[in-house]
């Protein structure tokens, strides 16, 4: 079976920002509050005009640029989200006629957090298969537009952005493992209950069990990361780079300790952007990337939890 290997990335994140200060003077929180609990410091919020696809196409351009490929060389485009511009056409289709890509199949995936993970991994098998040669695979998100800016406990957590790698058939080494899982019993815990099928009587907005959610990712986290490292035959300290959904620091920390990792090898951009849903994971891969720490031949681990609950891994030689 062929190899499946990135060959660029990319990421955008929009222009206003909004600091901790800023929600200071929304609702009753604090600067100190924020960054204990969580080490955000600042999110980036799109403009009302900037929709979901408008974020893709920035950090989708970034990563073809960087593959050195035209619109003529991606045969197909997935892109990961839960914040769609329209409930039909997909985001994906949308995204690929801006880039002028025809033809191939474009579709999004809904695993919230863990989106860009799923993603990954699909395009991984139609690489390996040989049913695709360059897929564009893309986590973008608006989550402002489904965050209650009333509500404290959650809307110092979240903001918008967009990350998009190249995923190509290669003869050297890539992708070496995935591992996907989902339990939809933890459906209330973490969820926006409102959608086309059980109607909109309430504004659509994220609702979380904080304190739950934590604790269920901490320890599902720990667990992934065993499983990805027993199937390559790994130990620890083979991992050269963890790159964790940038959700909260405390959760980060607690991961990388399982692991025994100091925090010099682990990608954090959460204080920069907060929780970006399926985009965290490609803008922190990006980020490494162009800051040239990650270099090729590395192992990278990639990790995330999200509603669902949905969680996997991902574990990549660079
Ligand atoms: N500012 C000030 N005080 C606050 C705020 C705020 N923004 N939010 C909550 N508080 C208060 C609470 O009301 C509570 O007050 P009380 O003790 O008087 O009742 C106190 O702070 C402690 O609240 P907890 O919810 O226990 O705080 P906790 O330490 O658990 O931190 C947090 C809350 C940051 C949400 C944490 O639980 C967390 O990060 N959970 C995981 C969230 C997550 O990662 N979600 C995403 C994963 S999946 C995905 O990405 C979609």
């Amino acid at each position: 079976m062929r190899n499946a290997r990135i060959s660029g990335t990319g990421g955008y994140l929009p222009e206003n920002v909004v600091t901790n200060a800023d929600l200071e003077k929304k609702v009753d929180t604090s600067d100190q509050w924020i960054q204990d609990r969580t080490g955000i410091k600042k999110r980036h919020i799109a403009e009302d005009s900037e929709t979901t696809c408008d974020l893709a196409e920035k950090a989708s351009r970034q990563a073809m640029e960087t593959a050195g490929l035209g619109p003529e060389d991606i045969d197909m485009v997935i892109v990961a989200t839960t914040t769609p511009d329209r409930i039909f056409p997909s985001t994906a289709c949308l995204l690929q006629q801006r880039l002028g890509i025809h033809g191939g199949a474009a579709f999004d995936v809904q695993a919230v957090c863990t989106g860009f993970i799923y993603a990954l991994s699909i395009a991984e098998k139609f690489i390996q298969t040989g049913a695709a040669n360059n897929v564009l695979v893309v986590g973008a998100e608006t989550l402002s537009r489904i965050v209650n800016w009333a509500d404290r406990t959650t809307c110092v957590l979240f903001g918008d952005g967009a990350g998009a790698i190249i995923l190509g058939a290669s003869d050297k080494p890539g992708i070496l493992s995935a591992h996907l899982h989902a339990d939809g019993a933890y459906e209330n815990l973490l969820t926006v209950p409102a959608g086309v099928s059980e109607g909109y009587e309430n504004p659509a907005f994220i609702e979380m069990k904080g304190n739950e959610v934590f604790k269920m990712a901490v320890n599902t986290l720990g667990r992934i990361v065993d499983e990805t490292l027993d199937a390559n035959n790994m130990q620890k300290s083979d991992i050269d780079w963890l790159i964790p959904h940038q959700a909260n620091i405390r959760i980060i920390n607690a991961t990388a300790k399982k692991l025994g990792m100091s925090m010099d090898n682990v990608v954090v951009t959460v204080g920069e952007h907060g929780n970006t849903s399926a985009a965290s994971v490609p803008l922190a891969l990006n980020t490494a990337v162009r800051d040239g720490r990650i270099q090729r031949g590395e192992t990278l681990l990639l990790e995330a939890f999200g509603g669902g609950f949905t969680w996997g891994a991902v574990l990549i030689k660079y």
